[in-house]
């Protein structure tokens, strides 16, 4: 990771000298504050996909909702995308590790902002949401169905077949390549859709727009005076804006948290394995199926990505708008509640790093339970409601009218 070391000089800087309060007792925010807070707010549009030609396509975007909430995927006819990521449920499914055909040892993370991220899984052994969705069809844990035999389905079920040729044309032969070329447009399909999962303003997105006015009166009146002492720790002592940082709260990146062993569970390499397996993708975005034109450089995180050892043990940093709905938490689910995972960086570094090294910028903050509660009040006010009605269920059609 890069270390950001002019941004913890200056958090340093603010611990040391706490500025002050307004009356009503919420943080009168300095001008540096101001601006790492204008920088979490507001959410831009998802950044472009030019390996998917179809990422940005509206009947693409229904197909891959129909397919999204379509059980016959499954090998058992029984789980779709939805069953892991519902969308009731902050478009995760409220389980510590996922459930499908089998039992996994990772947390199905949430949808929303998908699109925001850089890179796909827990480790990163996805470049992009179309390559990533043939890997749940497939996996014998989740909905175990080999590539060949969702193609034969599509050959079988009339509605299926209208509605992919109604996107990309006529089936392609049947021959691994055709296969594999139909494959990745299932996942351009599912790529369009999950493009649409994006948070509305949060309390926190006013907060920031007020603050931006200087309308403080609106800003108190969007945020909560715990609230608002929770934001001032989150960018400042906290240290949390280091690694959850612009409107997403995720840099994109891998961390070794120091996250201590759990008995029975086995040992996960995080993204030291999650590079290998992306760098031999054949889906990859510079893979044969790939639409980026030679030479893009939106493939160069591909291209330069180089593991290390220091990968052991890191996970992504996942992004924190709509957090307060999407608990258990972490890549194994081990945190039920936002207090807990708030306890944990208060307290890291008691017990020794299930793999890897704990990264040095991580000290125990020794929070009080006031200040936890605090920073717990400031995540959920990064909450923007429901998601999007149209977008919850199953399309009467697969083909888009
Ligand atoms: C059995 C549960 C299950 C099913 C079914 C399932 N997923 Fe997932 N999903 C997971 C888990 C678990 C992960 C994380 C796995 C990892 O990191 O190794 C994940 C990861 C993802 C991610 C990466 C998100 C991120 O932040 O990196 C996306 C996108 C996704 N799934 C979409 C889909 C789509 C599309 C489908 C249907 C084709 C699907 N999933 C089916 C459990 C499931
Ligand atoms: C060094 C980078 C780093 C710093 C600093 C950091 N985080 Fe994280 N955060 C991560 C990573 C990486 C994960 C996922 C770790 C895993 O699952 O193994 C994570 C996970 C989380 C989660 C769980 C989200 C989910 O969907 O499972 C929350 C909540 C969270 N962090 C909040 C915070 C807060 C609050 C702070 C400040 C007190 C903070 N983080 C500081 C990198 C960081």
């Amino acid at each position: 990771m890069q270390h950001k070391a002019w941004l913890a000089g200056f958090i340093l800087l603010l611990g040391c000298q706490p500025p002050g309060l307004n009356k009503d007792g919420s943080p009168r925010f300095v001008a540096q504050e101001r601006d790492l807070i204008f920088s979490l707010s507001p959410l831009a549009e998802p950044p472009a996909n030019p390996s998917n030609r179809w990422a940005d396509d509206p009947q693409a975007a229904h197909l891959g909702q129909y397919l999204f909430y379509e059980p016959r995927l499954s090998v058992n006819g029984q789980l779709s995308c939805a069953s892991c990521h519902n969308p009731g449920l902050g478009w995760s499914d409220a389980r510590p590790v996922a459930v499908g055909l089998g039992t996994g040892t990772r947390n199905s993370p949430s949808l929303w902002n998908v699109a925001q991220q850089r890179w796909l899984f827990w480790d990163g052994r996805s470049d992009s949401l179309w390559s990533q969705a043939i890997q749940p069809l497939e996996s014998p844990l989740e909905m175990g169905h080999p590539r060949a035999d969702v193609y034969a389905l599509f050959q079988r079920e009339a509605d299926l077949k209208a509605g992919y040729e109604a996107v990309f044309g006529p089936l392609p032969p049947n021959t691994p390549a055709g296969i594999d070329r139909f494959i990745s447009h299932m996942g351009k399909a599912l790529e369009a859709f999950q493009r649409r999962i994006r948070s509305g303003e949060s309390p926190f997105d006013r907060f920031a727009r007020a603050l931006r006015q200087q309308d403080l009166p609106a800003a108190d009146a969007a945020l909560s005076v715990e609230a608002q002492k929770g934001l001032r720790l989150f960018i400042g002592r906290g240290q949390c804006i280091l690694c959850h940082s612009g409107p997403h709260f995720s840099d994109g990146e891998f961390h070794n948290l120091g996250l201590p062993r759990r008995p029975g569970q086995p040992e996960d390499p995080g993204r030291f394995a999650g590079i290998a397996a992306l760098k031999r993708d054949p889906l990859n975005a510079l893979g044969a199926y790939s639409d980026l034109p030679a030479n893009d450089t939106w493939a160069d995180k591909l291209r330069y990505v180089v593991q290390q050892p220091e990968n052991q043990g890191e996970f992504k940093t996942p992004g924190l708008r709509e957090v307060a709905q999407t608990g258990p938490y972490m890549h194994d689910g081990r945190f039920d509640t936002l207090e807990q995972v708030i306890a944990f960086y208060s307290t890291v570094g008691r017990e020794p790093a299930a793999l890897g090294r704990r990264e040095d910028t991580l000290q125990p903050l020794n929070l009080n339970a006031e200040e936890i509660a605090q920073l717990a009040a400031f995540l959920r006010s990064l909450s923007s409601g429901p998601p999007e009605a149209a977008l919850t269920q199953q399309p009467k059609s697969v083909v888009f009218e």
